[in-house]
């Protein structure tokens, strides 16, 4: 059996969604993850470049990915003695990419490819959010869906829909290279909006407002705007405490160098930052200039992928 999922980036409304505005969220098609399993081995065995060995003993930060394919073995009323599992990955670990859900996404389309049988969309979502509830505590749900999903999901509250998209330009994905921090930064502004509410809460109602306009300029072909509003979204969260010193140096490298706007993506503090740019020739000047301002890694990506 073989399944393949994707990594994400999230295009605006981080940090924001979790005060019930809504957020947009793009599967990256060209970075995969993929996961195939056989029957065969004596027992269940998992291949991949974290970790070789055993399903049992798999390490404390995948124990997710066994609680999912002991879910999807439960699901699918199978009881295999062995079973090879490989995992192949593009996505990079702890950077807002989404690995995890890509991961368990990945599994649970290869075993129900495995014993062929058919997988819907909230089947999947369920089996993931398996997994992710074990690897995050309380998952939004995000990474499950748009690491699975063929276009740019909208969000909000739990409700997920796949958005329309006319826009042309260009993204750059840019890894800042350090770890990212979702965990303490989203606790972090937890504690702010609790103790200066009056200060915190208008930053997050605009950036519920900025996210509602970029989905239109989504739908209507507004790259101009969408880099405006990007660049708004970024002031918005470094003024929460969500940037860094790199990403706040990525951002600037990116606009310098011609980005339409650009704006750090995920748990923040590290991580990804996303520029919007008009065409591929400005991206790739504008990844080189990341490139030479300390990022780690680039990925490109066009909204040409997206089924019309
Ligand atoms: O770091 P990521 O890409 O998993 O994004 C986290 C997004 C937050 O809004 C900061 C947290 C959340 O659970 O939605």
């Amino acid at each position: 059996g073989h399944g393949v999922t994707c990594g994400k980036f999230i295009l605006i409304g981080e940090h924001s969604v979790v005060y019930g505005e809504p957020a947009i969220a793009m599967p990256l098609h060209s970075v995969r993850m993929s996961a195939r399993v056989a029957h065969g081995a004596p027992e269940h065995w998992f291949e991949s470049e974290l970790y070789q060995g055993p399903l049992a003993r798999l390490p404390a930060s995948l124990t997710g990915i066994k609680a999912a394919i002991e879910a999807c073995l439960e699901e699918l009323g199978e009881r295999p003695d062995g079973l090879n599992f490989i995992i192949e990955s593009e996505v990079p670990t702890e950077r807002g990419m989404g690995s995890s859900a890509a991961v368990a996404g990945a599994v649970v389309r290869a075993l129900f490819d495995l014993y062929r049988r058919p997988l819907d969309r909230d089947t999947l979502f369920a089996l993931v959010q398996v997994s992710e509830r074990i690897a995050h505590g309380n998952p939004s749900g995000l990474d499950a869906v748009a690491t699975s999903a063929a276009a740019p999901i909208h969000f909000q509250r739990g409700e997920f829909r796949d958005l329309p998209i006319a826009l042309t330009g260009v993204f750059v994905i840019a890894d800042t290279g350090i770890k990212g921090g979702t965990r303490q930064t989203v606790a972090d502004l937890g504690a702010r909006f609790a103790a200066e509410r009056s200060e915190v809460e208008p930053r997050i109602l605009r950036l519920g407002k900025l996210t509602e306009e970029a989905r239109g300029c989504l739908a209507h072909d507004r790259p101009a705007r969408l880099g405006e509003l990007m660049n708004e979204a970024h002031a918005q969260l470094a003024a929460l405490d969500i940037s860094s010193p790199e990403l706040d140096r990525l951002v600037e490298a990116a606009l310098a160098h011609g980005a339409l706007g650009a704006k750090l993506t995920g748990g923040g503090r590290g991580g990804c930052m996303v520029a919007l740019c008009t065409d591929a020739e400005a991206a790739s000047a504008v990844a080189q200039a990341l490139l030479a301002s300390g990022a780690r890694q680039t990925w490109i990506h066009r909204f040409e992928e997206y089924p019309a």
